[in-house]
């Protein structure tokens, strides 16, 4: 990232860290700008704001422990006040496209668990419509080829991602297939038809969870709601 993306990033997370307060349990999502969300909220805490988190990577919980957050488990009896996540794309509906990072199956999790989800983002994640880049796509290593033509059915071009020589592996130890749908014309009904598929474990689409987005402009952060 140049600095100026990193400053943009930096700014919009800040903001979204503004909205917590003590008591909260806050789900924090994966990637460059959620650990600077973690940054931030480890100069929080260290004024006095108390709260308790859960991390969607182990990634992420790494960074909060170092800031000095006190991280749980991930337990679905309490349950989240806010999710603070970042976005590959997001579009002016609010629905995104994430998991560029991997981490897009427990994101989604936590950002069901919780009342309400805020994403972070600079202005280069603004789209007109989702499917620009990547959809990325959680699978069971089982399943890697019968998933991959069912979704190349669907129109795509499909590919595993790699870490060097071998398949990048989640937290879950599950391999992500990186797809190209080209724009989107109804994500609605290919995230149900995603979902239908035995062994797709977890895709990209986040259709109805962001309630706001801080967006870091050149002009200064827009706050965006539904
Ligand atoms: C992680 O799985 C993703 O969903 C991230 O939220 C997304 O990739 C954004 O990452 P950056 O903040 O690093 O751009």
């Amino acid at each position: 990232d140049s600095d100026d993306v990193v400053a943009l990033k930096r700014a919009a997370a800040h903001a979204a860290v503004a909205e917590i307060e003590s008591g909260m349990l806050v789900g924090l999502g994966t990637g460059t700008t959620v650990s600077l969300a973690i940054a931030a909220l480890g100069e929080r805490v260290l004024a006095g704001l108390r709260i308790d988190i859960v991390a969607t990577s182990r990634i992420t919980a790494l960074q909060a422990r170092a800031a000095g957050l006190s991280v749980l488990a991930f337990d679905t009896r309490a349950g989240v006040d806010l999710a603070i996540d970042g976005a590959d794309e997001l579009d002016p509906d609010l629905r995104a496209i994430k998991g560029r990072g991997g981490a897009m199956l427990r994101e989604k999790i936590v950002a069901a668990a919780a009342a309400r989800m805020v994403v972070i983002v600079d202005a280069s994640k603004e789209v007109t419509a989702l499917g620009r880049g990547l959809l990325p796509i959680e699978t069971l290593p089982f399943a890697a080829g019968f998933v991959s033509r069912r979704i190349e059915r669907l129109g795509a071009a499909v590919s595993l991602r790699m870490a060097g020589s071998a398949p990048f592996l989640t937290d879950q130890r599950n391999i992500v297939l990186d797809c190209r749908f080209g724009v989107i014309g109804d994500c609605e009904g290919l995230a149900q038809a995603l979902s239908a598929i035995p062994g797709m474990l977890g895709h990209g689409l986040f259709l109805d969870e962001i309630d706001a987005a801080y967006v870091g402009r050149k002009d200064g952060i827009a706050r965006l709601t539904r």
